[in-house]
């Protein structure tokens, strides 16, 4: 058995009456026991509503959620425990990014500059934001391998660049984005970079200063931790200078009938009753991956990676999106599609066998339509992840034209 299966009890279920092949990571991973331990001991003996009571049960509460945040904050490379600002996921973050920060400080004709890959929650944001203020998207196009090249790169950032909003890692390519060039680039025009660390944290780390990023935003439930929790880095300098995104209890100073004053960072940014619950699993999520290592999630994923893009190379009439060329600047995520299938009924008949992977547009529209498709299939890979679920994927990928009545 997988030995991972003791710490992830759900890896031990069946799917269809088939072993469950779990191939969703890029979407939610699982959760191992320690997680699930952490967030159920903090409900039974430590719940209360933080940074409001005066007594003993609520400072417990308290301190364990800014315990969370200095783990997060020390876990990310950040100067401040105050830079840290708990949101609810990584697009909850980005809109406070685009609505605070962009709407404040954009103005007509300046330009935003952004990979085509990106995610909608690192996009569609920013869409609004050149709407209301007249600015303009600046699209960075990847090459047939899925990497930004130098010369896109030093072609799309210029003195008009005011934002460069990228994925470090793409959710449908896989690919690595060399964020600390480009943010050198940015930097050196006088832009912030807004970097959307979702599908990288949970499989390389993700150091805010060394990798030069303004603001950085991650979801805790791809990293193992409870879906609801999120993350916003930003520097101190910035978030200083911008208002706040929500309104209402806790951020607050003092409240005059006309007017009101803000608390402080990072509560300026954290406007009612708190996810304690959720920011104790990130932190017993940050302390599990530590545990396993960065060293080994990586090794595994690409033996893995390498495993799979072989085994995709042999079976006819499929496509790898970005190829299987790129196998350095690329995590475990194949996007694919299998001629003359439409990538749902890939996915219905692969879910026959057992097997998870999602199929549709990925939130990343403007990439389909860059590739020219509508929608495709994607595999992606976790730590816990192992050669048999990427054997039982290739076999029954193979037998779906067949069942469709196609020529092999
Ligand atoms: N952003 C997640 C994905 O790529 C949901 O699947």
């Amino acid at each position: 058995m997988n030995p991972w299966n003791n710490d992830f009890p759900i890896l031990n279920q069946s799917m269809n009456n088939k072993r469950l092949v779990y191939l969703d990571n890029a979407a939610t991973v699982q959760r191992p026991l320690p997680v699930l331990r952490a967030v159920d001991e903090f409900y039974r003996t430590q719940n209360a509503n933080p940074h409001r009571g005066l007594y003993a049960l609520s400072i417990e509460a308290t301190e364990r959620y800014e315990d969370a945040r200095h783990t997060v904050a020390e876990f990310i490379g950040a100067e401040k425990d105050c830079e840290v600002i708990f949101t609810r996921n990584a697009s909850e973050s980005l809109n406070l990014v685009a609505y605070s920060y962009g709407l404040t400080f954009l103005k007509e004709g300046d330009e935003i500059v952004l990979p085509v890959s990106e995610h909608h929650s690192n996009l569609v944001p920013w869409q609004m934001v050149a709407k209301a203020k007249g600015a303009k998207l600046v699209y960075l196009y990847p090459d047939e391998d899925g990497r930004l090249t130098d010369a896109e790169i030093e072609a799309k950032i210029t003195a008009k660049t005011k934002v460069v909003a990228l994925a470090h890692v793409s959710n449908v390519l896989g690919s690595v984005y060399p964020v600390a060039k480009i943010a050198a680039k940015a930097h050196s025009v006088g832009a912030v970079v807004v970097l959307d660390c979702a599908q990288s944290i949970p499989h390389m780390a993700v150091d805010v200063k060394k990798l030069g990023a303004d603001f950085a935003v991650f979801s805790g439930h791809k990293m193992m931790a409870p879906m609801g929790i999120g993350v916003l880095y930003g520097r101190e300098e910035i978030l200083n200078a911008m208002p706040p995104f929500l309104r209402g209890g806790e951020m607050i100073e003092y409240v005059h009938e006309q007017d009101a004053t803000f608390a402080p960072l990072p509560q300026k940014f954290e406007a009612g009753t708190q996810n304690v619950g959720g920011a104790v699993g990130l932190e017993a999520a940050v302390r599990y991956l530590q545990g396993v290592g960065y060293e080994k999630i990586q090794r595994t994923e690409r033996e893995l990676l390498n495993y799979a893009l072989d085994g995709l190379e042999k079976i006819p009439h499929v496509t790898v999106y970005a190829g299987t060329g790129n196998r350095v600047d690329r995590c475990g995520v194949i996007s694919f599609n299998v001629d003359g299938v439409h990538p749902h009924d890939v996915a219905s008949i692969l879910d026959m066998d057992g097997i998870a992977i999602r199929a549709g547009h990925h939130c990343a529209q403007p990439l389909m339509e860059y590739l020219q498709v509508n929608a495709t299939c994607r595999a992606s890979l976790y730590f816990y992840n192992t050669k048999e679920d990427v054997d039982l994927f290739l076999e029954s990928l193979k037998k779906v034209r067949g069942w469709l009545g196609l020529g092999a």
